[in-house]
């Protein structure tokens, strides 16, 4: 599979079922075909996301157990914020139950209506936190990204140019920037830390903050080692402490890079906005010792923040997607390229050529992976962002230490069958489901 050692072997399993072709045809019309809506049970290979998914190792499970469960002033929390701050050098830290929880604190506490958040790509969650208060996500994504087969590599990249005109034009209506790293919609695609320091440095001449959507920052800072000038000796943690170092605060998920299986946090430079945060979060996620967690799941993430800076760890990592993702090529299935950091995303644009827009490729894309292997991916093109959808795009995403060579075969083959027969395969109209997050609720039926 790779060329180096893999840096941990199974030590509990999990049971999973390949149903048959009639139940998938069944669990996939109840669902509405919206895979969203399927059973984990009904699912043999599930890449629906890399959030939360992943296994935690022996020592995160040892590190549970000594969870202290205080309301306030945890032994855990100590733990957890010590390690927050020795990575990102932010002194203060809120957590929160989630990376969308951090946006929400954030948001809430920064924005009125009418203000702008340029962002290299927004997220999905990120962008509908921002529209709640009334204000305009706007993506400034490079114009090399929208083009699935250019080989660079930073394709995560905010666009240089477009920056400086927006910030002069708007910059009163601007009250923070954010970078995503690594760029989940525009295909896991990473950043550069040239990148990051350029965009601080447009942004602080206005005096406007700039915050990261830090979710994928290790396998972000591991591209950096591989692919950015000066960095290939680095330590990853030394790369992320510099990314850090440009900017005033950050958005996580830990349920990416933290490996664990709940958890966030919202962090920053600023005395006076953590003041308002703070504030803002006992109401909606908890005391600033636990914010929405318990105890256990602190202590937890204190060991996961450590083990996802590891290179062997992420050599494995990226690796692993890196495979899946030349394997497919070699099929001559159309992937973006080159592979990101968490995922392969499939063009369905491409391969489902003969679906117009409007009837959601990447859904139709989706749900034959489900019909042909029990694989359960996700669309990220028109069904989630509607007319915003900038490319018809399915994400495999794999879950950290979960799925072995033989799994991700099964992925490969599956999606051999299917483009096989790619002509069948029939648009969807959705029949329910209507604003921003639809995705998640919407039923679809087949157009005959
Ligand atoms: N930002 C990015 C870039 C994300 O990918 C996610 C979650 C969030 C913010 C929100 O974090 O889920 O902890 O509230 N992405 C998951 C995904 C759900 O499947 O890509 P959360």
């Amino acid at each position: 599979m790779s060329s180096f050692p893999k840096p941990y072997k199974v030590k509990v399993v999990e049971p999973v079922w390949l149903p048959s072709a009639e139940e998938r045809a069944r669990f996939l019309a109840q669902a509405g075909y919206n895979l969203f809506n399927l059973d984990s049970a009904a699912i043999y290979v599930d890449l629906l996301t890399d959030s939360g998914t992943g296994a935690m190792s022996q020592a995160q499970w040892a590190a549970l157990m000594e969870g202290d469960e205080a309301y306030a002033g945890s032994r855990s929390f100590k733990l957890f914020l010590e390690t927050v701050q020795e990575i990102t050098g932010f002194p203060y830290v809120l957590p929160t139950h989630q990376g969308r929880a951090a946006e929400h604190v954030l948001f809430t506490s920064l924005l009125k209506a009418g203000d702008l958040v340029p962002n290299n790509t927004h997220f999905d969650t990120t962008r509908a936190n921002i529209l709640a208060v009334g204000a305009r996500p706007v993506d400034l994504p490079l114009a090399q990204a929208l083009d699935p087969e250019l080989e660079a590599p930073f394709k995560g990249d905010m666009d240089l140019e477009a920056l400086p005109d927006l910030l002069q034009r708007e910059h009163a209506r601007i009250p923070l920037v954010m970078v995503t790293v690594t760029n989940n919609t525009m295909a896991g695609q990473p950043v550069s830390l040239g990148n990051v320091r350029a965009v601080a440095e447009l942004a602080h001449s206005y005096g406007i903050p700039v915050f990261l959507d830090a979710c994928r920052y290790a396998e972000n800072c591991f591209f950096v080692r591989e692919r950015e000038p000066g960095y290939v000796n680095k330590e990853v943690k030394e790369i992320a402490r510099e990314l850090f170092s440009y900017v005033d605060g950050c958005t996580m998920s830990a349920k990416k890079d933290g490996l664990g299986n709940i958890g966030g946090f919202l962090a920053m430079r600023d005395p006076h906005l953590h003041e308002r945060c703070r504030e803002r979060l006992i109401l909606v996620e908890g005391f600033p010792t636990y914010g929405g967690l318990a105890g256990r799941d602190l202590a937890a993430l204190a060991v996961g923040f450590r083990e996802a800076l590891d290179l062997n760890y992420l050599r494995d990592r990226v690796g692993q997607v890196r495979w899946l993702g030349e394997k497919l090529n070699q099929a001559g299935i159309p992937v973006y390229w080159p592979p990101g950091g968490h995922a392969v995303y499939v063009n369905a644009g491409r391969l489902l050529s003969h679906i117009p827009r409007d009837q959601f490729p990447g859904q139709a894309l989706v749900c034959a992976l489900y019909l042909e292997g029990a694989v359960r991916a996700v669309e990220v093109g028109s069904a989630m962002f509607g007319s915003a959808a900038r490319m018809e795009l399915v994400r495999l995403a794999l879950p950290r230490r979960v799925y072995t060579q033989e799994h991700l075969q099964h992925v490969v083959d599956t999606l051999v069958r299917i483009k096989e027969t790619s002509g069948q395969i029939r648009g969807l109209r959705i029949v329910e489901g209507e604003g921003p997050l639809r995705h998640f609720l919407a039923r679809f039926e087949p157009i005959v």
